[in-house]
């Protein structure tokens, strides 16, 4: 009986502790909403990750008409809206800094985002972009209260605006207690969490593209089912009627 229940706990903390690794060890991320079958959202997002990231970062694993065929966007819009860094549809989503003017610039190069959403996790990438604070000690002028001393500076900070934190400081231990809102920004609060999710939700599916693809096969198989179903029951009506 004992090693029962012994073994049905191993099975429940084998189950539970992916989801606490995946989770950060303990960091207080805020958790957003994925929607993958919201292409309104995922084009949002789109649209900010073109203007406001890809010039430092790239997403060389994506090509841009992928993208577009997946968000269902149109090729003139493709190409007016979202290819600044690209002539050709067909190309990959890169950049054009150089590692080595990134590396001068910012002390470090900024990583390719294809699969941040994986190994981060969306909250994570959510709360990181909800972090950013004034702070003059820092090259950038930028600092981040989940990844302290970043070198990336806050590209949004014209919609949040500018904000400071505060910490407590106790026994040696500086311990974050919130943020200061010094300059208010173009979107408010509320609207500023919605453009983070929809530019999360963009890099979940920039992560793993073929979810989206998994959505459409279903999609088929659900309907190929229903008329297989259809013909079968026809079929059977047919060769009983003779019988009756
Ligand atoms: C001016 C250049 C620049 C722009 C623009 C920029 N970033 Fe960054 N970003 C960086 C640098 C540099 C780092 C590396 C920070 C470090 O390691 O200290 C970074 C790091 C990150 C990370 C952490 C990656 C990891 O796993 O460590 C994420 C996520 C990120 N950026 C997302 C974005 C998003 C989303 C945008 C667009 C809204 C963006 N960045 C725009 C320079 C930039």
């Amino acid at each position: 009986m004992m090693s029962m229940i012994k073994k049905l706990l191993l099975i429940v903390s084998l189950l539970v502790s992916p989801a606490l690794l995946a989770s950060g060890g303990g960091e207080n991320l805020d958790s957003v909403y994925i929607n993958l079958a919201d292409k309104g959202s995922l084009r949002r997002g789109a649209h900010t990750f073109v203007n406001y990231c890809l010039s430092c970062h790239a997403a060389s694993y994506m090509r841009y008409e992928r993208m577009a065929a997946d968000l269902e966007i149109d090729t003139p819009t493709l190409v007016e809206n979202l290819m600044f860094a690209a002539d050709k549809p067909g190309e990959l989503m890169t950049i054009n800094m150089a590692s080595e003017d990134a590396k001068a610039w910012f002390g470090v190069v900024p990583p390719d985002l294809s699969l941040t959403a994986r190994s981060r996790g969306p909250d994570w990438i959510y709360t990181y972009l909800r972090s950013f604070y004034r702070d003059e000690s820092t090259p950038t002028g930028w600092n981040n209260t989940l990844f302290p001393s970043v070198a990336m500076p806050h590209v949004l900070y014209e919609w949040q605006g500018l904000r400071e934190a505060h910490f407590d400081e106790s026994h040696g231990v500086s311990e974050f207690s919130g943020f200061e809102q010094i300059v208010s920004g173009e979107m408010s609060e509320v609207a500023y969490d919605e453009a983070i999710s929809d530019l999360t939700n963009f890099m979940v599916y920039l992560a793993e593209p073929a979810k989206l693809v998994r959505y459409r096969i279903g999609f088929w198989v659900m309907g190929f089912m229903l008329v297989f179903i259809a013909l079968t029951y026809a079929l059977k009506k047919e060769y009983w009627r003779d019988i009756h």
